[in-house]
């Protein structure tokens, strides 16, 4: 088996899916599922996530469209677009991009979008119902991170699973997500102890720390599995380039499989957010 997870390609197989899906929404429902991202402010990389959102939103039948505000655009004011979408019969997902400026209470925005059309899975009642077991809209990258994982391991069951990283949009619910599978699941941050020693225990590693090929072949098992959940820019040699928080080549011949960057996480995280788009649509007829 091919040793590198190819996240690009089951992510086209899982939108496929949700094409079909869409069809067959219009066709026996009239049911069109609709999203809107909200960005603020114009940070590069933000713009480039939300451009590749809608796009493949367009492309799969969702129908999409993007509120750009300014980067001092008042709270209240980005308040106002959510109550408005909230009420929107034809807005079924609601996606803020973040990081939010500074002046903005992120938690606040979050929690004032309807847990139902909340596509992020980021607001506090989804947050509630994923942590104790209920169906949830749940975040899109460590949904991705998850499937890839089964699609490769099958079952998940006892294996050990190190997560480095406890934010709330990837490392937290990925603890529970592999809770959930029956994996004896630690996580590590920037204040654990001995790293190294417990990456070096895992038979699989989730590595979404931000921090540029952080984890090197001294933090990896023989025959793990290894999830990069990493996107840094970084210049080699007078170049930019793109690299994971893993240093893909020299775990390679460590690994079992492990995912690229980019390729890997990336486009399966596009992938959930389309399933999650067409979740909330049908629920809103349920
Ligand atoms: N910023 C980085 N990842 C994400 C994500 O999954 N959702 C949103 N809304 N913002 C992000």
């Amino acid at each position: 088996m091919n040793k590198i997870i190819d996240g690009k390609a089951f992510a086209a197989k899982l939108c496929e899916q949700v094409k079909q899906e869409c069809i067959a929404l219009k066709d026996q429902h009239n049911l069109v599922p609709g999203l809107t991202v909200v960005l603020v402010g114009d940070d590069p990389a933000s713009k480039v996530y939300v451009g590749n959102k809608n796009k493949k939103a367009r492309e799969l039948g969702i129908n999409s469209q993007e509120i750009l505000l300014p980067a001092d655009v008042a709270e209240s004011e980005l308040l106002e677009h959510i109550t408005k979408l909230n009420q929107d019969e034809a807005v079924h997902g609601i996606l803020v991009q973040l990081p939010l400026p500074q002046h903005i209470d992120k938690d606040k925005i979050i929690n004032a979008i309807d847990p139902k059309k909340d596509v992020d899975g980021f607001h506090v009642v989804n947050t509630g119902r994923l942590y104790t077991g209920q169906d949830s809209l749940v975040p899109c990258t460590p949904q991705g991170c998850l499937l890839m994982l089964k699609e490769y391991l099958g079952d998940l069951s006892g294996k050990k699973a190190v997560i480095l990283g406890r934010s709330n949009i990837v490392g937290r619910p990925m603890a529970e997500l592999l809770l959930q599978e029956n994996c004896t699941t630690v996580m590590l941050h920037s204040r654990s102890k001995d790293i190294k020693a417990e990456a070096a225990s895992a038979d699989i590693i989730i590595a979404a720390i931000g921090k540029p090929e952080f984890v090197t072949a001294e933090y990896v098992k023989d025959g793990a599995v290894i999830i990069d959940v990493g996107i840094n820019r970084i210049e080699r040699s007078g170049k930019a380039k793109l690299v994971g928080d893993v240093a893909f080549d020299e775990v390679l011949d460590k690994v079992a499989a492990i995912t690229p960057v980019p390729g890997g996480v990336g486009p399966m995280t596009i992938a959930c957010l389309m399933m999650n788009s067409v979740k909330a649509a049908k629920q809103s007829k349920a």
